[in-house]
């Protein structure tokens, strides 16, 4: 059976106030969030919805270097952009908070305590890594290196983005100092840790078992290779200068980790929500005395993020003991853009605050396309000649044109007068019994959070207006039969106002026009699917135009301006003047590193990786397997017989099982491409490179 819910707590991810939002933040967390919120208010469910600005961490901080000012000048820059970004594309939080609030660091102050007097934190000492030129330990994104898990150069030094993993700077193969480019040293340093491995059985029971048949597949599966593989403790506490303060004597001028702040983020903006509209906050987070009173916390997030809401998070709710737990986590995979990653450094994005300036009032299309698309099971491809063809051959072609004839209609022939419907013949009474099982299909679809299909059976009911109108042909009929003309118009504009009803959580500006147009009253999910939303009689209002055909010229612009910045882009890493010199080594140290030319005699995928290759070489010596980072770049049997560079006596190192021995000598530029450094001539295998 169904379990059903009191009340209803819907998160989507705190996004970092360091730069604007761009589409691929709108498919991963907001789009859905935002349309599974207005479906349950329709459905008269008690509802809060919250999200605000990550104000923490080395993303701001970084990003206030690089712009040379403080990270507040950056939170309170971005903060409003975002903020004003989210409100003009008509995001309905109930309330768009920030982690820089008092009431934000007192909480999470609070949380913190709550925990280190349980005796719940395991103190440590570890040694850590520091940049000596900065003075300044190397916390989370102050650190990349080569991801242990799969192969990516640029993990950061608590996540690899690429495979979602969670890491310590000190897993990371190769670590840099972003600060300094340079390899840091390590020092020794306290923190306090979660001791997720602690916790590990209690997840396997609460996620893995409770949630097997809830989850989305793509969570499901990070979530159980990641348990597979064994939690690790966690250190909640940082050596940085920018964030909320820990709240013990001892740890004076150490910060909270971002990631025990941030999703406490939610708790305090429900808080502050809660102080200003008189509501009790505590009922939609606290475990209640019977439990079905309980809430539904869903957290709606991109799959970056999934680490940190379905096992840290819960982790330290479970630890506290007094909040309840998420019932749903359902992340998104990304959107990429025009057959690239989107990215931020690259400029390569759709900025939401430019789209909104560049086509304005068209939030529904954007709405439309993205939920078109969304990145719900696996990644997905936004193209600027797809977003035209969708709004052209759909919004426009399909459901703007059901709506605009069946308006004009009833104007011209009745003064915008609905009239009662006569006899009913077969196609009238199958249209509208099909008409009236669309809403529970759409909330069937929206409740397993499938709103690509959602928004499909919400397009079929415009096409079943479409094609009864065309097939009923009452501009011809009208010459003969004004009475037929009378139902044919009816079920017309039933069909209309159901589609004003229903299309409220996906497209909200067009709902609004739509009401007005219809003269509709505002009406909940219960009563779609009716066939007499408009009685006989009712007046309806003006005719207005819902959407207009994107021409050739903005898609044209809009392509211009992606060519534009890739351009200046290839300009910019042409001029970057190369990373600076590692510290300097003996004579000694160089001659200790023996490399030979040898040949790749076989190359295959590393299994369940993206980046990483097999090879086998012939280095003269012997022949031995190592794994290299290069399969983004070169297909194995491509590479079969290429002589190649090889450090021999580098440490064997275990890589995804596979012992490694030795390193293949690479070039690499500043775009990440890669190419094999090999002398120009055919050498024998086992010939010193010196
Ligand atoms: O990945 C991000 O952009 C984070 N700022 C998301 C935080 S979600 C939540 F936990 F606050
Ligand atoms: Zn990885």
């Amino acid at each position: 059976m169904k379990k059903t819910f009191k009340r209803y707590t819907l998160t989507s991810a705190l996004p970092y106030a360091n730069g604007p939002l761009h589409i691929g933040h709108l498919a991963g967390a907001y789009i859905p969030g935002d349309i599974f919120a207005r479906f349950l208010r329709l459905n008269k469910q008690e509802v809060v919805y919250v999200c605000g600005s990550d104000e923490h961490g080395a993303a701001i901080t970084i990003k206030a270097k690089k712009e040379n000012t403080t990270p507040q000048a950056i939170i309170d820059q971005y903060h409003a952009q975002i903020k004003k970004s989210f409100a003009d594309f008509g995001m309905s939080f109930d309330i768009y908070h920030r982690t820089s609030e008092k009431i934000h660091h007192e909480l999470s102050q609070e949380f913190f305590l709550n925990l280190y007097e349980k005796g719940e934190f395991i103190e440590k000492y570890s040694e850590q890594y520091y940049d000596e030129d900065f003075h300044q330990f190397l916390a989370d994104r102050y650190i990349i290196g080569t991801c242990p898990n799969c192969g990516n150069e640029g993990a950061y030094g608590d996540q690899c983005e690429k495979c979602g993993a969670s890491l310590s700077p000190t897993d990371l193969i190769n670590p840099v100092s972003t600060l300094s480019g340079k390899a840091p040293v390590l020092r020794n340093t306290k923190h306090w840790y979660l001791p997720l491995d602690k916790y590990q059985p209690w997840l396997e029971q609460w996620l893995l078992e409770g949630k097997k048949d809830l989850l989305k597949p793509n969570v499901f599966g990070q979530c159980s290779s990641w348990l597979k593989q064994g939690l690790q403790a966690r250190s909640m506490t940082r050596d940085l200068d920018w964030g909320v303060d820990v709240p013990l004597q001892e740890a004076t001028g150490k910060k909270l980790y971002v990631w025990l702040d941030a999703p406490i983020g939610y708790i305090s903006a429900t808080k502050q929500w809660a102080l200003d509209t008189g509501n009790d906050w505590e009922k939609y987070w606290k475990k209640q005395p019977d439990a079905a009173d309980d809430t539904c916390l869903i957290h709606f997030i991109g799959k970056d993020n999934i680490v940190f809401h379905c096992i840290t998070f819960p982790s330290i709710l479970h630890a506290h003991g007094e909040y309840v737990l998420p019932e749903n986590i359902p992340a998104n995979e990304f959107l990429n853009l025009e057959g690239d990653k989107l990215s931020t450094s690259r400029n390569h994005a759709v900025w939401l605050h430019e789209y909104l300036e560049e086509l304005p009032g068209k939030q529904d299309e954007l709405r439309y396309v993205l939920t078109s698309i969304l990145p719900e099971t696996s990644d997905s491809e936004f193209t600027w000649k797809d977003f035209q063809a969708r709004i052209n051959n759909e919004l426009v072609a399909i459901f703007g044109n059901f709506i605009n004839r069946v308006a004009v209609l009833s104007h011209k022939y009745f003064d915008g007068k609905v009239q009662a419907p006569s006899h009913l013949t077969v196609t009238d009474k199958f249209v509208l019994e099909e008409l009236s099982r669309y809403p529970e299909r759409i909330a069937s679809s929206l409740e397993q959070y499938r709103f690509r299909e959602a928004l499909a059976q919400f397009m079929n009911v415009a096409r079943l207006g479409n094609k009864y109108l065309a097939d009923e042909e009452p501009w011809k009929v009208i010459k003969t039969d004004e009475a037929r003309v009378k139902t044919v118009l009816n079920i017309g504009l039933q069909i209309a106002a159901n589609l004003t009803v229903l299309a409220q959580p996906f497209l909200p500006f067009t709902a609004e026009k739509l009401f007005t147009m219809l003269n509709l009253e505002r009406s909940g999910w219960d009563n779609a699917g009716r066939p007499d939303l408009l009685p006989e009689g009712h007046q309806l209002g003006a005719v207005q135009l819902l959407f207009e055909k994107i021409t050739d010229e903005q898609i044209d612009y809009q392509l211009d301006k992606l060519s534009l910045a890739k351009t200046k882009n290839a300009q910019a890493a042409s001029k970057t003047p190369a990373s600076p010199a590692k510290a300097s080594i003996s004579f000694d140290d160089f001659a200790a590193m023996d490399i030979r030319t040898g040949i790749i005699l076989a190359a295959e995928k590393v299994a369940k990786t993206k980046k990483l290759l097999k090879l086998t070489i012939d280095t003269g010596i012997d022949q031995r397997t190592v794994v290299s980072g290069i399969a983004e770049y070169f297909e194995p049997e491509t590479i079969v017989g290429r002589q190649v560079s090889i450090l021999v006596n580098l440490e064997p190192r275990n890589i995804k099982g596979i012992e490694s021995k030795g390193m293949i000598l690479m070039a690499e530029d500043a775009d990440g491409r890669l190419d094999f450094v090999t002398p120009q001539s055919k050498f024998k295998p086992g010939s010193t490179i010196r």
